[in-house]
């Protein structure tokens, strides 16, 4: 099933000093999704925020808040991301033992599911849980920071995604060294949701965000 397109704007690369008014700016933008990096310094090498900053953010727009959670062990805090106001919440396969199980607590608190595999990782660890995954991340760079260059290899993986996927309604999101050069590689093999940071912040104001959003929107329409 074709999915519409979304671009998900990833905060990481925003001025955290006013998180709030970077969500706004970037939603008038045109930003679809937000997407939350949450980062613990142990699954990856770097530190980024909790559910209570994404809790404070909630209020700044109706837009879905998207939450990528680099942290493991992840199924002792899915409860406080789904409290803060997560409407997605993405897990890594490679950072949660039973997969299955922190799936489906996903889903008893009523929120959409997501996996997301590191580059190194084969998506065969999917096929198992397909009919509980509402998302499924490839990440197109070793997660921990952004502003990385794109990993082509992963675009073969994404095509072997898509067609396990059939006819499911599961949304195919890539993460990383997304720009307008390389949002077209990933479309044209099934993605259908972009994350995007350092080519959505560049230039800091408004205007910026909205040409760097629709550039990447146009050139992922293949
Ligand atoms: C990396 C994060 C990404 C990151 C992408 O671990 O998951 O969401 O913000 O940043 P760019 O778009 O700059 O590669
Ligand atoms: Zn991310």
């Amino acid at each position: 099933m074709a999915q519409p397109l979304v671009i998900a704007p990833s905060v990481l690369a925003s001025d955290f000093s006013k998180l709030g008014q970077e969500v706004r700016d970037v939603v008038e933008a045109g930003a679809d999704w937000i997407h939350l990096d949450v980062m613990d310094g142990h699954f990856v090498p770097n530190i980024t925020f909790g559910p209570d900053i994404i809790a404070k953010l909630r209020p700044h727009t109706h837009k879905v808040f998207d939450t990528h959670l680099m942290i493991e062990p992840c199924d002792p805090y899915l409860e406080a991301f789904a409290k803060a106001g997560s409407d997605y919440i993405t897990v890594h396969a490679e950072a949660t033992t039973h997969l299955d199980r922190s799936l489906q607590a996903i889903h008893n608190l009523g929120k959409k599911t997501g996996v997301s595999l590191n580059p190194a990782t084969n998506e065969s660890c999917l096929e198992y849980v397909l009919d509980r995954v509402d998302l499924i991340l490839v990440m197109t760079v070793n997660p921990g920071f952004g502003g990385q260059k794109f990993i082509k290899s992963q675009i073969d993986k994404v095509a072997r995604i898509k067609s396990m996927i059939g006819d499911r309604p599961i949304r195919i999101q890539i993460d990383g060294g997304i720009t307008p050069e390389t949002a077209p590689l990933v479309t044209k093999v099934g993605a259908d949701t972009l994350v995007a940071g350092s080519a959505v912040f560049k230039g800091g104001t408004v205007e910026s965000y909205s040409e760097n959003i629709a550039a990447i929107r146009k050139a992922a329409q293949v």
